[in-house]
């Protein structure tokens, strides 16, 4: 079938070329030239585990425009991959994909479907139904159609092949259908419902991963004042199926481009209604807490980071991404420079990001791509993302580079007891 993906940023390239992988011939279309110039020369502005691999395997079905230059006759499938950021209210901001919706009001020659993946608030599929009546004629009809992703970073393509669901938010059988065929080779669960249902499996699935983390670090944080170990705790509650293994991590909390907006969406959506979701409030206040956790325990064994030379090991919101949007990183990062520590930071793959946030020209920061570098001479330790090169780290690294042997350790990637045996002073979440 021949698709349009509106909106080549993370999601979108994703998307597009997961359609292309199935055998469908994609549009790729985009308002920043730099990036369709880039796609054009077969280059990628962003990491994802395999993306490359599956992008240049699929070249022959994939083309690239500019939203300007391009020919709307090619498809009548149109997915929106928009971005949809929080403004500072925390509502949603759907300015833009209002931008692409009218553009595709003005610019359809024929029957088009709209498949709406841009994470919207409950009733924005209908309303953009509605809104296109207007430049519908007798024969040209517009459906809108709710299709949410679930994309986790570092395991995207596999999240998109294989997904645990693939949700179709849609009333009418002929463009179900088409969906469905759509989707055919897809190794996933179909499940179709209604498109307001399909808005909120999107905001509830999100919402309750975030509260799994907060509330599992709420525990953690009352382990630590009884003397019980999070580690032991969480993993003989996973094994009540109820409950389940993951996303039991305690830590210093999520970061990324989805939950923290998609809470705080959700909480905004609800006041709207003027419902308070008590829940998803604790999840936001819990977060906000467990973010600066071991920095304000750090504080007190310092007291003061002037002139203390600190090292910060991972400054991606996660792991296998080089994400750095809400990390965690940022967040102590900001603090301990304004403390007037000197930074010595290592990441694999989020240095560049980073640096352009905080270049080393205007920051009391250096960055390092190798572990023992980092660790050289400094007097404190923050780990902030658990990637395997960091969980790899032996004591006697810590020991032989470090000028005082203090680890803060915000994703509990040591086994404490080991650290124990060494004349280390190690701290971490929960145990
Ligand atoms: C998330 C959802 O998982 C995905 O389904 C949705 O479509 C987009 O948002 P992503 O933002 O890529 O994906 O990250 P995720 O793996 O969910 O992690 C989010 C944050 O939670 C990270 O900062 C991570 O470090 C943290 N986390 C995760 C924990 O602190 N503990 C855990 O147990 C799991």
């Amino acid at each position: 079938m021949n698709i349009t993906v509106f909106g080549i940023g993370y999601v979108g390239l994703v998307t597009a070329v997961c359609l292309a992988e199935k055998g469908h011939r994609v549009y790729c279309v985009d308002i920043n030239e730099q990036k369709i110039n880039m796609l054009k020369n077969n280059k990628l502005y962003i990491y994802e585990k395999d993306l490359e691999y599956i992008f240049k395997k699929n070249k022959q079905n994939l083309y690239f425009s500019l939203l300007d230059n391009f020919n709307f006759s090619h498809s009548n499938i149109f997915f929106i991959c928009i971005g949809t950021p929080e403004d500072e209210d925390g509502s949603v901001n759907l300015s833009d994909i209002d931008n692409i919706i009218k553009n595709i009001g003005q610019n359809s020659k024929s029957n088009s479907i709209i498949v709406i993946k841009s994470t919207v608030p409950i009733g924005t599929n209908k309303k953009i139904e509605n809104y296109l009546k207007k430049y519908e004629t007798n024969n040209l009809k517009f459906s809108v159609v709710s299709n949410p992703e679930f994309l986790s970073q570092g395991s995207a393509l596999n999240d998109m092949l294989n997904g645990s669901r693939i949700i179709i938010g849609c009333e009418d059988e002929v463009v179900k259908n088409i969906m469905l065929e759509i989707y055919k080779d897809f190794n996933s669960p179909k499940i179709v419902m209604s498109r307001e249902s399909a808005e909120m499996v999107k905001y509830a699935s999100n919402n309750y991963l975030a509260l799994k983390i907060s509330y599992i670090n709420e525990i953690a944080n009352l382990c630590d004042i009884t003397g019980a170990n999070i580690d032991e705790v969480t993993n003989a509650m996973g094994y009540d199926e109820r409950i389940g293994k993951s996303f039991l991590n305690a830590g210093l909390g999520y970061g990324g481009s989805c939950l923290p907006k998609d809470t705080k969406a959700l909480k905004y959506i609800s006041l709207s209604y003027g419902y308070e979701l008590k829940t998803i409030n604790a999840t936001i206040l819990v977060n906000e807490y467990q973010r600066t956790l071991l920095y304000n325990k750090a504080k007190k064994l310092f007291t003061n980071f002037k002139n203390v030379k600190v090292a910060v090991l991972g400054l991606t919101f996660k792991p296998e991404t080089d994400d750095i949007r809400e990390a965690i990183s940022s967040y102590n990062i900001e603090l301990l420079l304004t403390d007037g520590a000197i930074i010595q930071a290592y990441d694999p793959k989020g240095i560049d990001n980073f640096s352009k946030k905080y270049p080393s020209n205007k920051y009391s920061i250096k960055y390092y791509t190798n572990i023992e570098d980092t660790l050289k001479n400094t007097d404190i330790c923050f780990i902030f993302t658990e990637w395997n090169q960091i969980k790899n780290i032996t004591p006697e690294i810590f020991i032989e580079n470090m000028a005082n042997v203090v680890i803060f350790d915000g994703r509990n990637c040591y086994d404490k007891k080991q650290m124990n045996k060494y004349d280390i002073k190690y701290y971490s979440v929960g145990r």
